[in-house]
């Protein structure tokens, strides 16, 4: 009787042995396993250079079954260690891979064009016994650029107090569209009621940003009020930019006038600005024209006035 229970009691501890084993091998096997895997793919790539998208994991003590490499879903490229030869190609349009420059921890595509802008995933698997599989998803930007330089041009070279003044600047084509952002004098100008800023895509020739400003601008009330003497400049810088690949501006230098009506004041006869006296012969009209507030009007008036005491 004491016999058997002794004997039961071996084949219970017996049993609890190998299962603990057992659970502890199967532990072990998963705490050696693929870990960390990460994906590295450029974010914006210039159309038609070639492109190195990578991968990498430990492993620890686990065997490589496979790397697959997909494009939008689609798998374009497969190394598989136990083969000969280790790397596949499969056709997926307008992907070229350069096999020469492919292994299992990265993939190089040869001259890349803007069709192959979107996701990538990278899909890990271990050998047996456990088949572990991991996948990340990375996304690439294939960038054309403009072929000419951005263009400003403005529709005044100075501005009075009342002007409204306006500026454009123009990119050529390039995917994706190109961003423009407007400087005064080192500083970002936001849209608002008094600042308009528009912008403009039109596909398969430029991109066009309008700024605006009218005499309230927040932006030229604040120059008008630091400006010393009667004349200042500033500085208008239009940035165009295509993510962090791309960066180029247009500037201007614009002259600002304070230009009181009342005064004669020296700077603006110093404009060098070309008035046509001929224009002005009627005393009503003249001063009709100094109330209308057009600062190149003034400078013409001036001249005009200024000549007539020179004589
Ligand atoms: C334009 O700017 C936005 C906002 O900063 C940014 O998300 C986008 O990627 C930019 N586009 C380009 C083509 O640079
Ligand atoms: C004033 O200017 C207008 C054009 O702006 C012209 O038609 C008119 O004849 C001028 N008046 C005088 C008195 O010269």
């Amino acid at each position: 009787m004491a016999l058997t229970r002794k004997r039961k009691f071996y084949e219970w501890f017996n049993l609890m042995a190998i299962t603990w084993i057992f659970m502890t091998e199967l532990l072990l096997l998963t705490a050696y396993c693929l870990k960390d895997l990460k994906i590295f793919v450029p974010e914006a790539v210039i159309n038609g250079n070639a492109a190195t998208l990578s991968c990498q994991y430990d492993l620890e003590q686990a065997a490589l079954y496979s790397v697959r490499w997909y494009f939008q879903g689609e798998e374009f490229y497969r190394f598989v260690p136990k083969e000969s030869p280790p790397t596949f190609e499969f056709p997926v349009s307008g992907i070229h891979v350069d096999l020469t420059k492919s292994d299992g921890t990265q993939v190089t595509l040869r001259a890349v064009n803007r069709m192959l802008s979107g996701n990538y995933q990278c899909e890990v698997s271990e050998d047996a016994p456990l088949f572990h599989t991991e996948l990340r998803t990375a996304h690439m930007q294939v960038i054309e650029l403009p072929q000419t330089e951005p263009v400003m041009s403005v529709n005044k070279k100075m501005i009075g107090l009342n002007d409204e003044f306006k500026a454009e600047c123009s990119v050529a084509e390039s995917f994706p569209p190109a961003n423009i952002t407007w400087i005064i004098n080192g500083r970002r100008v936001y849209k608002s009621r008094h600042q308009r800023i528009s912008y403009e895509t039109y596909s398969a020739s430029s991109t066009i940003s309008t700024l605006e400003m009218d005499p309230h601008s927040q932006v030229l009330q604040g120059l008008f009020h630091a400006i010393p003497k009667y004349t200042s400049t500033l500085t208008l810088l239009c940035e165009v930019s295509i993510l962090h690949v791309y960066h180029k501006t247009a500037t201007q230098r614009i002259l600002l006038s304070m230009s009181p009506p009342t005064t004669n004041s020296p700077n603006l006869l110093e404009s060098k600005r070309n008035g046509d006296p001929d224009a002005l012969t009627s005393s009503t009209n003249r001063t009709h024209l100094i109330y209308s507030g057009s600062s190149s009007i003034l400078i013409i008036l001036f001249v005009s006035l200024y000549k007539m005491i020179a004589l």
